[in-house]
């Protein structure tokens, strides 16, 4: 059995109380009345498990459509706002999520950032975001790429409208006081690169001849085309053996490292076969999951149950046991902050049955 704290309670008395009354005009705390919450045996998480159905996610978004354009809110989207933290635009403690519609004709102008984005796209398809130049045409299930400080914007050529997640590391820049902006003073920005040049010099397990170093922690890919990665999966599942808590799952990544795509977030794809069940398993990087086919059940922690169906979107927070059911053949994207544990060396992982 796991202790609740490392240590015993501090008893309250008077002398005590006023003393911490009098070093607290001096702004001075006492370590031993907080220690207990601040180091605990265990990740003690605000981050709540939450689900939402995209039904009613894409109703309030087309009556947001309604309500302002694209262009005069700069980004239309409802941010998902995890339970436990409310107020606080936040999806965990460390992650950003929300869902951005454009529709047919919109532009959401040029900007750039320090914060890292990404986009995974949940309906529609002929859209394009632009970065540095060189724009990218948006498909469903589609993993894109916004490094930080890149320039980019969003337009919408199609006739549908379009939805995708976006996912950013918000609450990390805002922890580490370093967030910049810039906005183009221009809907579009100029481009100087044709459609697909990324893909062909750093997607096809080549490099430019003269390329040197490490990259800049982002790979340059910054389209992951659902189109690819499905394909990939439905060869590998011919030859490879089921993972009993993940299925078969793959992470993306940088072909310049072999590191995670992004330098903050770990984004993740996994095919769970009709009625496969996974083991239990849990981590510390809270994670928000969004399938993209198929149909199945999530049970995080004791009696959190989650019925998903394709675009429906739910969050596992850390230290959490989850376990997927898959009532159809299943694939589900994820993204978690599991790059930033790993480079401090906090990441841990638990494939235990419970
Ligand atoms: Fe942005």
């Amino acid at each position: 059995m796991q202790a609740d704290s490392i240590r015993a309670p501090v008893v309250d008395t008077p002398e005590r109380r006023a003393f911490y009354e009098k070093i607290s005009r001096e702004n001075m705390a006492p370590l031993w009345t907080s220690l207990a919450e601040l180091v605990t045996p265990e990740p003690r998480s605000p981050c709540r498990p939450a689900s939402w159905k995209f039904a009613t996610i894409r109703d309030a978004m087309l009556e947001a459509g309604g309500l302002i354009t694209a262009k005069e809110a700069e980004r239309r989207v409802l941010v998902l706002e995890n339970p436990g933290l409310r107020g606080q635009s936040k999806v965990t403690t460390s992650l950003y999520a929300g869902v951005q519609l454009v529709l047919p004709g919109e532009v959401a102008p040029a900007h750039r950032h320090t914060q890292s984005a990404l986009r995974f796209v949940l309906e529609g398809g002929g859209a394009h975001t632009s970065v540095n130049g060189e724009r990218t045409i948006m498909h469903e299930g589609d993993f894109i790429i916004t490094p930080p400080m890149t320039w980019h914007d969003h337009g919408n050529e199609s006739d549908q409208p379009i939805f995708w997640l976006d996912g950013l590391d918000m609450p990390v820049v805002s922890l580490l006081d370093a967030s910049f902006a810039e906005s183009l003073g221009q809907d579009e920005q100029p481009i100087t690169r044709p459609l697909g040049d990324s893909d062909a010099r750093y997607g096809a397990n080549m490099l430019p001849v003269d390329h040197k170093g490490g990259g800049s922690g982002t790979s340059p890919v910054f389209n992951y085309p659902y189109s690819q990665t499905r394909d990939a999966l439905e060869r590998m599942r011919r030859a490879d053996a089921w993972d009993r808590c993940h299925g078969l799952k793959m992470r993306y990544s940088n072909p310049i490292t072999g590191n995670h795509a992004m330098a903050t977030m770990a984004t993740f794809i996994q095919l769970l076969p009709k009625g496969f069940s996974t083991a239990a398993y849990r981590s510390t990087d809270a994670t928000v999951f969004v399938p993209i086919e198929g149909r199945g059940r999530s049970i995080i922690g004791d009696d959190f149950v989650v019925d998903w169906e394709k675009r429906d979107i739910f969050v596992i927070p850390s230290w959490k046991h989850v376990r997927h059911e898959a009532h159809e053949d299943s694939v589900l994207f994820s993204v978690s902050d599991r790059p930033i544990q790993e480079a401090l060396y906090l990441f841990r992982e638990d494939r235990g049955n419970v």
